[in-house]
């Protein structure tokens, strides 16, 4: 046999397969995990706030006093203790009663992304989706060969009357192009991923009016919902219309690394994911599963964790968003956070993704705008996490950015 060139390698990759590029912003935030550099790129939570001394607990726990349940093959629904108890938390949230054959578990909300791709639409079908969005989402309904239709998100402050999240009138619009019709619609209503943005209680309504009047699905993602540091959160949209799909996941309140979500819908649809599910992995991991329903079951406790973490978050996004302004002054513009895990910025006049090698030559890192863009321009807009890093961590990565638009700013102007 001969070993195969490279390029022969290659050809072996199906079609598929090879329209699955790493994309040029990626490939730049591959810099970001260079040792020494204070990076606000990555989404990830804070690892002080991973419960561990309560998970190891809870696994010795399972391990020894139940061990088939966390190390038996299972259900593909999932645990049913697990779906139990996210057909109660739906049921409170919502004030819809919710029953257990409505809720899959899945491996993270990401797989919830993708299984509802493949079972809501086929490819070439139109969805619609936020732009900029949440890039893994953008990328499973990519790799589904569904054709994005992109309805504008807008920014804290900058939407016509002080609306913020996806722009309703644009949707309007769009539905009512009765050439259109799509799949689904795909929001996050609570702190978007990147722009940090909610729907306000009024337009959660609005939304749900909108879906029940031109009969399309809005598949709702909530990984930021508890990451409220408001202390009034509106009810989601699933509350106004059971024209919704949740997607939640204990990734930003527990732990990512436990790979636990879920979806909730109407039964047709559980059972047509769970069959999509079973071709992918069986089933979630049931020692992820049996953990994860241990902490979350114990509300006295998940209560006071999420109080923890989100006040931490909640002080952190304070900290960055006095030290940009601080550092940049009239340079950034930026709103406050009132939840989740990102602050969304804008540089008027800077090229973001030109700017980031520099960012990191000087030790931080941050993600470009045009990661996040369907249609629109994003060239002078950045994404910041405050999650990962502390007070003193946010105000040096600040100091260290300011230095790189110093340099950015001194150049003469390219003829
Ligand atoms: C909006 C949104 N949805 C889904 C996910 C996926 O989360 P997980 O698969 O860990 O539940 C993320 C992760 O950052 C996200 O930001």
């Amino acid at each position: 046999v001969t070993p195969s060139t490279p390029d022969q390698t290659r050809s072996r990759v199906s079609r598929r397969a090879r329209a699955l590029r790493s994309s040029q912003i990626r490939d730049l935030l591959d810099l970001t995990r260079r040792p020494g550099i204070i990076s606000l790129a990555g989404g990830l939570p804070d690892p002080a706030g991973f419960p561990s001394d309560r998970l190891a607990a809870a696994a010795a726990d399972v391990l020894l006093t139940d061990p088939s349940r966390a190390l038996q093959y299972g259900p593909t629904e999932g645990d049913p203790a697990l779906r139990a108890l996210v057909a109660e938390m739906h049921t409170v949230r919502t004030g819809r009663p919710t029953r257990p054959d409505q809720v899959l578990v899945t491996t993270g909300s990401q797989q919830g992304l993708d299984l509802l791709a493949r079972v809501l639409a086929d490819p070439g079908d139109p969805v619609v989706v936020e732009d900029p969005g949440y890039l893994g989402a953008l990328q499973a309904f990519q790799a589904a060969g569904l054709h994005l239709v992109a309805v504008p998100v807008a920014e804290t402050g900058t939407g016509t009357r002080d609306r913020t999240g996806m722009d309703l009138d644009a949707l309007d619009h769009l539905l009512g192009d009765a050439d259109l019709e799509p799949a689904f619609v795909y929001t996050v209503p609570s702190f978007q991923n990147p722009t940090g943005t909610s729907l306000a209680a009024s337009e959660r309504d609005r939304l749900a009016r909108l879906a029940d009047h031109h009969d399309v699905l809005v598949i709702e993602d909530t990984p930021y919902a508890d990451l409220d540091f408001t202390g009034s959160p509106p009810p989601p949209v699933a509350a106004h219309t059971d024209r919704v799909v949740t997607l939640g996941t204990v990734s930003k309140t527990l732990a990512p690394g436990l790979r636990v979500g879920w979806i909730v819908g109407p039964t047709w649809l559980i059972a047509a994911a769970t069959r999509a599910k079973q071709a992918v992995d069986l089933h979630t991991s049931a020692l992820g599963q049996a953990l994860a329903v241990d902490l979350l079951a114990d509300t006295v406790w998940f209560t006071a964790h999420l109080g923890q973490v989100t006040a931490r978050y909640a002080d952190r996004a304070a900290t960055l968003h006095a030290s940009l302004h601080q550092h940049l002054g009239e340079a950034v513009e930026c709103a406050p956070a009132r939840g989740g895990m990102f602050l969304w910025a804008r540089l008027p006049g800077v090229d973001t993704t030109a700017l980031l090698p520099r960012a990191v030559d000087h030790g931080t890192a941050f993600v470009p705008g045009p990661a996040f863009a369907v249609d629109a321009n994003l060239a002078d807009r950045l994404r910041l996490s405050f999650a990962t890093t502390d007070g003193a961590g946010l105000v040096e990565a600040v100091a260290r950015l300011a230095a790189a638009l110093d340099g950015v700013r001194s150049e003469p102007p390219a003829a």
